[in-house]
């Protein structure tokens, strides 16, 4: 009876476990890996829980030091939005995105000295953590490229009248995917090198 008894529990302790571990690791590796560049969209708009999501996920990024060296602008505001589809045509802002999320480096938060860039690291971290949010809530994204464009930095600077200590990294339109384009497989095992070159 109570041998009995010890298998049944060690039978459910062990459902248990693998039920948690099936919900914690498939659904983060799916979305990571069927995550795709979405640059076209529905114009349907998302709420202000929604954008509070990404923003979350994007801030949870690990940064150097913990240094957290960023800040994101938010554009709802559709004449904003337009203008920057204007101004810098490869951000897809003309393509009818619900907003557009601008990831920026906030060098009053950067490191001193030889360790500042690595701001470009931790805004990249945190873009990459608000695209694989986005994918997993059914939403498409794209990151499109403004540093180290000069230009492209001055333009969106413009636009978003951001102060000279921020610099935007990039510009995330994000909405409801009017396309589904093909998850492409990049697996490339002549990039992997183990212990030596
Ligand atoms: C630093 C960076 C800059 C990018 N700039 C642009 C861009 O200006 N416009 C654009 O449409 N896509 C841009 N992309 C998206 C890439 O084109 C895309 O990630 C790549 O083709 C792989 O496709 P996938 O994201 O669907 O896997 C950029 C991506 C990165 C990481």
């Amino acid at each position: 009876m109570r041998k009995t008894l010890l298998f049944a529990l060690a039978v459910l302790l062990f459902a248990g476990c693998a039920k948690q571990n099936s919900n914690m690791g498939n659904p983060s590796i799916e979305t990571i890996m069927t995550r795709v560049s979405v640059r076209q969209f529905t114009g349907g708009k998302i709420s202000a829980e929604q954008i509070d999501t990404l923003l979350r996920a994007a801030m949870a990024a690990p940064s150097a030091i913990n240094k957290q060296p960023w800040a994101f602008i938010v554009v709802t505001d559709e004449t904003l939005i337009e203008r920057l589809g204007e101004a810098l045509p490869s951000s897809r802002c003309s393509n009818h995105p619900a907003c557009a999320i601008v990831p920026c480096g906030d060098m009053s938060k950067a490191i001193e000295g030889t360790g500042r860039d690595f701001w470009i690291h931790d805004v990249s971290a945190a873009t990459e953590n608000l695209l694989l949010a986005a994918h997993s809530m059914g939403l498409g994204a794209v990151w499109t490229g403004v540093y180290p464009g000069m230009d492209r930095v001055a333009a969106t600077r413009e636009i978003l009248n951001l102060p000279e200590h921020i610099i935007p990294l990039c510009i995330v339109p994000v909405g409801y995917p009017a396309e589904q384009p093909a998850v492409k497989d990049k697996y490339t095992p002549e990039n992997i090198h183990y212990n030596r070159w």
